[in-house]
């Protein structure tokens, strides 16, 4: 798919909580069709510590409205800059980059995981499974109550079972020591998240004989295949995870 370069305009910067917020744009011209796991390359303007632009994913796609959604979590001097930019200001962006997430067989039975800011496109990912007859399921797991995100959004989509870290909100614990994992066999499971959190996912996919796909989020430089900064070992030899990715399924990783 053709890449663009663009100015978007902001239409609204919400904040959800202290570090996490959600950044609506909208479009000059109509979006082309978007791939939910797909990627923006943002230009964060006016700083030189931060002149490389940074890989945020497509968190949601509206095409009645012509807008576009980037769900960002402030870790460092770019995403502060970012959760700064007000309404009617215009970021310029680098889209659509890397692969996308696979539809399941027909009929299959699909989990997504989330955890944290590793939600961003699994919002974009259950919609569009949805929009394709799918009836997804959907396991989030956060630190405690304070920082659960969305949850009326994904409960749109479908079940959504809940984990909290301290057991303030749904069961206590991780996303991978839920019930629902244990009391239901799923065919497809989709996860996003801390690597850590992936990595569990992707051993108990590969013990129950689960198809898995995860979205890396490696760091990143020219975001299209130059550097060669983001690269992942796989059994295919070292891939990138920006052109190559960033959904890779697990059984490809070498973890
Ligand atoms: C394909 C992809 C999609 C992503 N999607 C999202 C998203 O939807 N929302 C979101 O909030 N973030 C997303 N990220 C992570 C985001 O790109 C980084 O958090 C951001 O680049 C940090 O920039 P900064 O200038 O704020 O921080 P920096 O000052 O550059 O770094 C601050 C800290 O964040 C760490 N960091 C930097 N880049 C990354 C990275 N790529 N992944 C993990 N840690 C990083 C650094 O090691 C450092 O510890 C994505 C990353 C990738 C590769
Ligand atoms: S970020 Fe440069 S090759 Fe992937």
């Amino acid at each position: 798919m053709a890449k663009r370069i663009e100015d978007l305009t902001i239409k609204e910067n919400r904040r959800l909580n202290n570090d996490l917020f959600i950044l609506e744009l909208s479009g000059n011209s109509y979006f082309p069709s978007l791939k939910p796991g797909q990627f923006a390359q943002v230009r964060i303007e006016g700083s030189p510590e931060t002149f490389l632009r940074r890989p945020i994913s497509i968190h949601d796609v509206d095409y009645e409205r012509n807008t576009i959604k980037f769900l960002i979590q402030i870790a460092g001097k770019g995403t502060e800059r970012l959760s700064n930019m007000r309404q009617g200001e215009t970021l310029n962006i680098i889209y659509p980059l890397g692969n996308s997430f696979s539809l399941p067989s027909e009929n299959a039975k699909v989990l997504l995981i989330g955890g944290g800011c590793g939600v961003a496109p699994l919002m974009f990912l259950g919609k569009y499974l949805k929009s394709k007859d799918y009836r997804p399921e959907i396991l989030l797991g956060f630190r405690n109550t304070d920082r659960i995100i969305e949850f009326d959004e994904y409960a749109g989509i479908g079940p959504v079972y809940l984990t909290t870290e301290d057991g303030s909100k749904g069961e206590k614990g991780f996303v991978i020591d839920h019930t629902i994992l244990k009391d239901s066999h799923f065919d497809h499971i989709y996860c996003c998240g801390p690597e850590s959190m992936m990595k569990a996912v992707a051993a108990y996919c590969f013990k129950n004989d689960i198809n898995c796909e995860v979205s890396l989020e490696h760091l990143m430089a020219c975001g299209f295949g130059v550097c060669l900064c983001c690269v992942v070992n796989t059994v295919n030899g070292n891939l990138c995870t920006c052109i190559d990715g960033p959904v890779f399924n697990t059984k490809e990783l070498k973890w």
